[in-house]
């Protein structure tokens, strides 16, 4: 298996991928939202990097590197075709897209839907902390997880003063 940058020839498979798992169905999204997602990652809106195995495109994950709060890193969305799963390739994923933000800069987010146990337990084996909740974000009723993986603060050299000092 091998993971590489998104290319334009991509962006229909990792529609079909997107579609196919029941997460994204019962988001409701549709298909102009998967092809707005992929094709903004091909003109610089986000990052995305795809798997492929035997010629075939297996998985993908979109991400910013400045996406949280204008400064930190995001992962947008990770996907792995429903029969591959299980087998590593979202691991794949995610250490391409933490690779290149931890370059950038030392923070980590992502949202989760609360109700998905699985992929909370994916991101929490993977050293991401949850560290808040967002209720009614992306749809009403569903609460999204905030979760952080870091490896410091953004200015660990800066001193902090206490009161008058
Ligand atoms: C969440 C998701 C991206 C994870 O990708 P994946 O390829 O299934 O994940 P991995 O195989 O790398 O890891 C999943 C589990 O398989 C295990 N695993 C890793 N390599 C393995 C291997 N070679 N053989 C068997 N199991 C393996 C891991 O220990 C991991 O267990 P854990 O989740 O209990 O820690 C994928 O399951 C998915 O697309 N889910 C639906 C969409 C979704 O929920 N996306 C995330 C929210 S945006």
């Amino acid at each position: 298996m091998i993971i590489r940058a998104l290319r334009d020839v991509d962006i229909e498979p990792c529609i079909a991928i997107m579609l196919d798992l029941p997460l994204w169905r019962e988001y409701g999204t549709t298909r102009d939202d998967a092809r707005a997602l992929f094709a903004g990652a091909l003109t610089g809106a986000a990052s995305a990097r795809v798997a492929e195995a035997g010629g075939r495109l297996v998985g993908f994950i979109v991400y910013q590197l400045r996406g949280t709060f204008d400064h930190s890193g995001y992962v947008r969305a990770v996907g792995v075709a429903a029969g591959v799963q299980g087998r590593g390739v979202g691991a794949q994923l995610m250490d391409a897209a933490e690779h290149d933000i931890l370059a950038h800069g030392p923070n980590v987010f992502l949202l989760t839907w609360a109700r998905n146990d699985a992929a909370a337990r994916f991101y929490e084996r993977r050293g991401y902390e949850r560290i808040g909740e967002i209720p009614n974000y992306v749809r009403p009723g569903i609460t999204e997880l905030l979760y952080r993986k870091t490896t410091g603060p953004i200015r660990p050299d800066a001193s902090v003063r206490n009161g008058a000092g």
